[in-house]
């Protein structure tokens, strides 16, 4: 029988590639469209090594339309999982134009090429930001979305959520699965694929990571004097490995129920800044240097995903636990031949 084929823009990436080899592994075939803006090539071969299957690969920009056109028309793809965009929330201040342009330009040129070539379900990657500040710090997808947004990247992902709707408005054979991701971490337990971006990290474990391989002299943490019981913001941070399955359950129910869906991928559970430099230091047997310092712009106290709506629609839940995504970077990190300090 023939699979069902999945091309994944942004599949080089972090929350790509370990999506790549769920989908993979569970029957499914991938292709991967990336321009390695924040990712490496190498990531095919550790994708290969891990799963056996090296997918076609495109190094094409979400913006060049008639590359993309070419693509669909070889590709013959039976649904999208979008990725590819920028991320960075500080940058996209200062670079407005080129996250409109990439992440919305790029996202209208996919949904163009989808169109034409008749690909009708898409699943892409929100975000937590689009819940901007919200009344209680436990969202439910119900929540407004949109209102204070404190920055152009969550506008973007804000944005594209809204073209999708109108998308699939106008065209009653769309099919469009939203992930609101809470805050990814971790990586594959065998060490091949993690959180590796081109660019200076903005995330705390990235920083994390730098602090442990002796890369950053040590953690800055913005701010003890929040509302929350350490005083440091809690985040719901969910191994990349649960995320990525989160897609698997995805694919697997898109085009059965209503025609758009919206699902929070999360664990439910917040953890502090102060709880995650604790549960590193744990994992590596080695203190990890910190201090605190003043808050950083545009910070919410507490943010925490309600994940029971995808618990009860895709029978998805997250498995793993903070110590084994704390586990798995540090084997990642090793693996990559840091020497933990
Ligand atoms: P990532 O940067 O590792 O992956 C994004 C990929 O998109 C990269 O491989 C990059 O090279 C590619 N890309 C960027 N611009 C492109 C372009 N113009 N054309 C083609 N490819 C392009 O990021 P990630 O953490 O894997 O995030 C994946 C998606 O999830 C993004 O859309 C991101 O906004 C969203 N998201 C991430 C987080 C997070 O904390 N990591 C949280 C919420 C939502
Ligand atoms: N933090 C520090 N020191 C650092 C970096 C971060 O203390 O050097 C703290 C932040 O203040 C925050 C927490 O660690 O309290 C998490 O910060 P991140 O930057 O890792 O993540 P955010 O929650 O700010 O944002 C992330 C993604 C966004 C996404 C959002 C959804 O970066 O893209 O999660 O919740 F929209």
């Amino acid at each position: 029988m023939k699979k069902v084929k999945i091309l994944l823009t942004g599949g080089t990436g972090f929350i790509g590639s370990h999506t790549a080899v769920e989908l993979i592994e569970s029957g499914y075939e991938v292709e991967i469209l990336d321009n390695l803006y924040n990712s490496k090539i190498e990531a095919l071969d550790h994708i290969a090594e891990i799963t056996g299957v090296r997918p076609k690969f495109y190094k094409v920009d979400i913006r060049d339309k008639s590359v993309m056109k070419q693509v669909f028309a070889e590709g013959e793809f039976d649904a999208v999982i979008h990725f590819a965009g920028l991320k960075a929330v500080a940058e996209s201040v200062e670079k407005p134009l080129e996250y409109y342009e990439v992440n919305i330009g790029g996202t209208i040129n996919l949904l163009e090429c989808m169109q034409e070539h008749s690909v009708h379900k898409i699943i892409f990657s929100s975000s937590a930001t689009v819940y901007g500040e919200p009344d209680s710090p436990l969202c439910v997808e119900s929540l407004p979305v949109g209102r204070d947004l404190a920055n152009p990247y969550g506008r973007t992902k804000y944005f594209i959520e809204e073209i999708l709707r109108d998308v699939a408005v106008s065209d009653p054979k769309f099919q469009v699965t939203i992930l609101r991701y809470f805050n990814p971490i971790g990586a594959h337990a065998s060490g091949l694929l993690g959180e590796d971006p081109n660019d200076k990290p903005n995330n705390l474990m990235p920083i994390v990571m730098k602090v442990a391989a002796g890369e950053i002299s040590e953690l800055s943490i913005y701010g003890n004097d929040y509302d929350t019981p350490d005083g440091t913001c809690i985040r719901d941070y969910i191994h990349v490995v649960d995320l990525a399955k989160g897609h698997v359950a995805a694919v697997e129910k898109i085009g059965q129920d209503e025609q758009v869906q919206t699902y929070n991928l999360g664990t439910g559970r917040g953890l502090s800044v102060m709880e995650i430099v604790k549960a590193f230091s744990k994992a590596s047997g080695k203190a990890l240097p910190h201090k605190v310092v003043g808050r950083r712009a545009g910070d919410l106290a507490a943010l925490c995903a309600d994940p029971s709506h995808a618990e009860e629609k895709l029978s998805w839940k997250t498995k793993l636990t903070i110590d084994d995504a704390m586990r798995d970077t540090i084997n990642y990190l090793q693996k990559q031949g840091a020497k933990l300090k």
